[in-house]
């Protein structure tokens, strides 16, 4: 592991610690900042309700301001930008702890394709977070993205294959991540169901799981260390909704080393 690496994974440890030593982070005495990318999203606005339910500072890049004030209000900073633009990123970047990513292309094809976003729009900003300090990287990619023949990547501009390699600049960026391949999305409530947390990419087949189940990961990961450099598959089935997150986290194999 390079030193940058270390030092950032321990400072990323450090402050999710310290975020959850009360039990909660809302508890805690500074509250994290977290860049929310993809905010304005079917994904991205419940992660970032949820965040300001748990006392995050709440910062958001977004392409057009006054529309995404009509969603998200008054409470988040906002700053303009395009992933596509990497110029465009630094200042989000700036003070914030952690991002999360809940971006996505348009089409397959044209200048929201997967490649541009999914691949291209991650790698940046992986790059962007690494060059700012940035102590963790929370990633909403999808299942099945080692899965080359699957149906979605012709269907949809190779999406899969676009997802992994983002998946990838990520890994290798340096910045401690959590990456989330959940399953079918859908619009239901959540807290609804139990999670189905797994790796290796193997399961085959239909599964699906509310985006809003999908930004309470992304905001459990922020709270423990354990969680840090794992990859893991996402769904939901009928059942009680889990409650020992660290237990869970921590029963994750951490990835191999990029
Ligand atoms: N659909 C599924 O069943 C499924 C399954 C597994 C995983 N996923 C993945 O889960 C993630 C979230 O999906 P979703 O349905 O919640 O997404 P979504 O509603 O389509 O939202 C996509 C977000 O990405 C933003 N975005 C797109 N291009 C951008 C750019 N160039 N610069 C900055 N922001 C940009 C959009 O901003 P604007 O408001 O400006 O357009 C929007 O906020 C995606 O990566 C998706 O591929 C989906």
């Amino acid at each position: 592991m390079s030193l940058t690496r270390r030092s950032a994974l321990i400072g990323a440890c450090l402050l999710a610690a310290s975020a959850c030593s009360t039990g909660t982070s809302s508890l805690s005495a500074a509250p994290k900042t977290v860049l929310v990318v993809g905010a304005t999203g079917r994904t991205g606005t419940p992660v970032v309700n949820q965040l300001l339910a748990d006392g995050y500072k709440v910062q958001v890049l977004v392409r057009d301001p006054a529309k995404a004030r009509a969603t998200l209000g008054e409470q988040v900073t906002y700053f303009t930008g395009d992933v596509t633009d990497p110029a465009s990123l630094a200042p989000a970047m700036q003070g914030a702890d952690a991002v999360i990513s809940a971006i996505g292309a348009k089409g397959k094809d044209g200048p929201s394709r997967p490649e541009v976003i999914d691949y291209q729009g991650v790698r940046n900003l992986a790059n962007a977070a690494s060059a700012a300090g940035v102590k963790q990287f929370v990633l909403v990619s999808s299942r099945a993205v080692t899965q080359k023949d699957h149906p979605l990547n012709r269907m949809f501009g190779d999406v899969l294959i676009w997802k992994l390699k983002g998946e990838d600049a990520l890994r290798a960026s340096g910045v401690p991540y959590t990456i989330i391949r959940p399953g079918g999305l859908g619009n239901g409530e959540p807290g609804k169901n139990t999670f189905v947390i797994e790796q290796g990419d193997k399961v085959t087949g239909q599964t699906t799981i509310a985006r809003a189940d999908v930004a309470t990961v992304c905001v459990q990961a922020l709270k423990y260390p354990e969680a840090l450099n794992r990859t893991f598959e996402l769904n939901t089935v009928p059942g009680s909704p889990m409650t020992d997150w660290r237990a869970r986290f921590a029963e994750l194999k951490p990835d191999p080393s990029p």
